[in-house]
């Protein structure tokens, strides 16, 4: 899938901040270039620095090391309303005695645009997030979804370079986020400016970005293109947070020409090479469930890895069904067949397969 990245231009670059609370660090050495037009998503779990880290792009927070450009200016000591940069927080902050009008313009008065121009500009981005209709209500008079989008246009409205949102979605229920996310794939598209969008949410992640990174405890472990940062995971740590996956503890036994033969619980596979792994090491197999096949006849050991077990559970999950499958040494795999496929009972003997080479292979986190 291409990205719908607009361009390679960079519009922030974060250079080896850091951000420390008295002797805890926050945010670790983190480097970082945001393209111009596309949609980051940060993804971490709770306590990794998200938060943080926008806020120290907004201006909220000083940065006790590093620099950060906005279009090639620095703007590490500027305060947050001469960086133009805006900010949905998670808790909306919105005014609840203002109309949503108010609201949205408010940025804008601030700013003493004159007044013809707010308006103008206001009544367009209500417009924009199909609010129009409620601009003289108060906010609140709305609901969850409402409010989220006035919180959304009063942001948009600043038409600023970056637009930084954290966990916007976070108080909605399910069926309500992925209306907005549909809604916000549109609006990422009609404006066209840069978002970076916060969340621990890995579904919401892979569903908006274009691109993810995924912090733990203060730094940036990767980032790329999304679908890399899901098929070719760089540590356990990425392998285990974003998808569903399984980890296979090896051994590695030998290698020949490009393939690794490792040892798993009394039984060699065959691995894609890796640099920097020899004999003796300990290793992982990173298997998405979707990788693995399964069949009642035995596989081709020429082409593929496998092990007989038994199907000791399923979850129906609409257009794929997920089998657990218990193997001779009694480690659980996870296999993901297409509902059209998964003609197996619980309790069927089978055989779970994946080809020579499949999965990632990692070395153990270092903490
Ligand atoms: N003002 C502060 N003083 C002291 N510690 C802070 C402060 N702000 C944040 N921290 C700490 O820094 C770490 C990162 O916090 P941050 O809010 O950035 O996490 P987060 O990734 O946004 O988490 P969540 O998903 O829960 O929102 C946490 O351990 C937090 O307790
Ligand atoms: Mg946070």
């Amino acid at each position: 899938m291409v990205p719908h990245i607009m361009s390679q231009n960079i519009i922030l670059r974060i250079i080896d901040v850091t951000k420390r609370f008295g002797d805890f660090t926050a945010i670790d050495k983190i480097s970082l270039d945001v393209y111009d037009g596309e949609l980051l998503v940060l993804l971490g779990p709770s306590g990794s620095g998200k938060s943080t880290l926008l806020r120290i792009i907004d201006g909220l927070e000083k940065p006790d090391e590093g620099r950060i450009y906005l279009d090639g200016e620095d703007i590490t000591h500027l305060p947050p309303y001469k960086r133009d940069i805006a900010m949905v927080f998670q808790d909306l902050a919105l005014f609840p005695h203002m109309t949503v009008f108010d609201n949205v313009a408010y940025g804008l008065k601030i700013r003493r645009l004159p007044k013809r121009e707010i308006e103008r500009r206001v009544i367009e981005t209500l417009e924009m997030m199909q609010i129009e209709w409620l601009s003289k209500r108060k906010v609140t008079q709305l609901s969850g979804g409402q409010r989220q989008r006035v919180a959304l246009a009063r942001s948009l409205v600043l038409r600023p370079k970056v637009l930084l949102l954290d966990e916007p979605l976070g108080a909605l229920d399910l069926k309500l986020r992925k209306e907005m996310h549909i809604e916000l794939t549109r609006l990422h598209r009609e404006v066209r400016n840069t978002w970076i969008f916060v969340t621990h949410d890995q579904e919401e992640a892979l569903t908006l970005a274009d691109r993810i990174g995924i912090l733990n405890n203060g730094r940036l472990i990767q980032i790329g293109d999304k679908w890399d940062v899901y098929e070719k995971p760089n540590s356990l740590f990425v392998a285990d947070f974003i998808g569903d996956i399984n980890i296979l503890e090896c051994i590695v036994k030998g290698e020949c020409r490009e393939k690794l033969f490792a040892d798993y619980r009394g039984k060699t596979l065959i691995i894609s090479k890796k640099k920097g792994v020899y004999r003796g090491d300990k290793v992982y197999l990173a298997l998405r469930p979707e990788l693995i096949k399964v069949s009642k006849s035995r596989p081709d050991s020429d082409k593929y890895n496998f092990f007989e077990g038994v199907v000791v559970d399923e979850i129906y999950k609409g257009n794929m069904v997920r089998y657990e499958v218990k193997i001779p040494s009694g480690e659980i795999i996870k296999v993901n067949v297409l509902s059209v496929d998964a003609d197996y009972d619980i309790n069927d003997r089978i055989y779970i397969f994946w080809k020579h080479g499949a999965g990632v292979l990692l070395l153990g986190d270092e903490e």
